[in-house]
């Protein structure tokens, strides 16, 4: 049996929500950016980040695999599910769950620039820095946590949990 202890609350999730918007707002004021999800896992997050978002903007996904059943990244991402929308000249804001080893980021990040976007910038509700196997540094974070396994909010373990409305840490 595994054990799950909440780490963030709905209310503290919504809070830092709230406040990531805001800073959205004031940084893209003028203009209308592409926010692109990385699917699964920030579909919930980003959906409150653009409902608490007063700013005209545009949301689609892309997907990439790098994870199989395991709390590992295999570390070699790859692209499985490409944006419809055209990157040329937007300012493209990646959205990811969580930024762990940084492969998946780093990888999706060389792809976008090579489409020649006007700016991209990322975004991701929860970094672990102390996992990190390739330099990244996101412009926007929620939490920065410490090495553990977290579910719920959009994270999933092996397909689980993802609906749970809160972040809890997940002990084997
Ligand atoms: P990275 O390529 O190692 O940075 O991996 C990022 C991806 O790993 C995220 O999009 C998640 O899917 C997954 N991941 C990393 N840590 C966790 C975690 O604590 N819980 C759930 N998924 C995680
Ligand atoms: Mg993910």
């Amino acid at each position: 049996m595994s054990h799950l202890s909440p780490l963030y609350s709905t209310e503290a999730l919504h809070r830092r929500v709230s406040e990531l918007a805001e800073q959205l707002r004031r940084d893209y004021a003028g203009k209308t950016p592409l926010f692109l999800g990385v699917l699964t896992g920030s579909f919930i997050f980003l959906s409150d980040l653009v409902r608490a978002l007063d700013l005209p903007c545009q949301v689609d996904f892309l997907a990439v695999r790098s994870y199989g059943q395991k709390t590992e990244s295999s570390g070699a991402p790859r692209l499985v599910f490409d944006t419809k929308s055209p990157i040329l000249g937007r300012d493209v804001i990646l959205v990811e769950d969580i930024l762990d080893s940084g492969h998946t980021l780093r990888y999706i990040m060389d792809l976008i620039r090579g489409e020649k976007p006007a700016s991209v910038s990322s975004c991701v509700l929860l970094d672990k820095p102390s996992r990190r196997q390739v330099p990244f540094v996101a412009d926007y974070v929620g939490f920065a946590i410490p090495d553990v396994f977290v579910v719920g909010y959009g994270l999933d373990y092996a397909g689980d949990y993802r609906a749970l409305p809160y972040v809890g840490v997940l002990e084997p």
